[in-house]
């Protein structure tokens, strides 16, 4: 069984590709190298035994993504990743992240729809939710207004897709809202390259404890959650790459009850920013240098996932803690740095 991943150098595509080829399935990779290097692909071949095929293709370039599906007819399932993902940056240069985020799933969609039968699993985000009314969040909580252009592609994504599979019955798809996923693979073969600053909580403690930053800012204090500090649901990339694989499987045995379903994919347990660090310091045995400082803007006070549906539903479930995931972080800093 074919598959196309797009974005699968990348973080969370790296480690989707491995569990794919682990199941048996034939991999193909799209990537234009934007935000990650071909050198992962070594990774991937060193874990798995197997080098997935790689095409260097930019997904805007849509003569080039014709002759791809052209090319490979027997690709009947796609997991599209690649994506831009810096919420700050798509403030300053929204076109660029409506064109990348938006034109590209267009055109995948466009090829998929002349298939007789395609499966299709989506990228998304517990951003859609915004400051949820209700926590643990489900799947029905209300879309909020995006804080970000980034935030509104996923949001718009989502609704591409859902009008879509309404008039396409033989496109199957399915949104993963992803929570935040960390970690590396226990290997150390692969994990997380962020360009430049990290903007994201774990390689920031990394990066910081490696000795490449000063000092990790806490940003925001003055919460009301139960020390005062942001709280959030941090999945472990390899169980949240197992989850693609999963939804996936579900579509292709036509085990799916709507041909467009979205999931919550996080571990349903909420941590706090300085029990993060605190996980840290006890697996690494590092003390990390790090102040309280002003909260940011577009900052939740509180996301967490409630994962029955993903549980029951779809068969999935986390099951790595933090500390396991925080642990792998560490280990692939050190190595990336040594
Ligand atoms: C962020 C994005 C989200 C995106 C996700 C992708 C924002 C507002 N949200 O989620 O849309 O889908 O990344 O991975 O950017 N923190 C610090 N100091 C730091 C960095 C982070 O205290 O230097 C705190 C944040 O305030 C937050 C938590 O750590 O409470 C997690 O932050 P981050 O890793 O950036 O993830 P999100 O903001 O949840």
């Amino acid at each position: 069984m074919k598959v196309l991943v797009t974005g699968g150098l990348g973080f969370i595509g790296s480690h989707t590709v491995v569990e794919l080829q682990n199941e048996g399935y034939e991999v193909v990779i799209i990537d234009n190298c934007s935000n990650s290097s071909e050198e992962v692909l070594d990774g991937i071949t060193k874990i798995t035994g197997k080098t997935p095929i790689f095409e260097k293709i930019d997904l805007r370039d849509k003569p080039k993504v014709i002759d791809f599906f052209e090319r490979h007819q027997d690709v009947k399932g796609v997991i599209h990743f690649a994506a831009s993902k810096a919420v700050g940056e798509s403030v300053q240069i929204p076109l660029t992240y409506y064109e990348n985020n938006i034109g590209t799933l267009v055109y995948l969609l466009q090829e998929l729809q002349k298939k007789d039968d395609a499966s299709f699993i989506f990228s998304s985000s517990c951003t859609v939710y915004g400051q949820a009314d209700e926590l643990p969040i489900t799947e029905s909580a209300p879309v909020k207004p995006a804080e970000s252009p980034y935030g509104n592609t996923k949001q718009i994504g989502e609704e591409i897709i859902r009008d879509t599979c309404k008039v396409v019955p033989q496109l199957k798809a399915i949104a993963l809202r992803y929570f935040n996923p960390i970690g590396a693979h226990e290997s150390t073969e692969i994990g997380e390259l962020p360009l430049g600053v990290p903007q994201n909580l774990v390689p920031f403690i990394t990066q910081t404890a490696i000795g490449l930053r000063e000092q990790l800012s806490v940003f925001g204090a003055d919460y009301p959650t139960q020390d005062g500090t942001c709280v959030r649901d941090y999945i472990h990339v390899v169980d949240l790459a197992k989850a693609h694989v999963i939804a996936l499987g579900r579509l292709m045995e036509n085990k799916n009850k709507e041909n467009y379903e979205v999931f919550n994919i996080g571990t349903g347990t909420g941590s706090s920013v300085l029990e993060v660090i605190n996980s840290f310091e006890k697996v690494s045995g590092e003390k990390l240098n790090y102040k309280m400082a002003e909260r940011r803007e577009g900052d939740v006070t509180a996301a967490y996932a409630d994962t029955n549906l993903a549980n029951n539903e779809l068969g999935w479930k986390a099951t790595s803690s933090l500390d396991k995931a925080m642990s792998t972080a560490w280990k692939w800093e050190k190595k990336v740095r040594s």
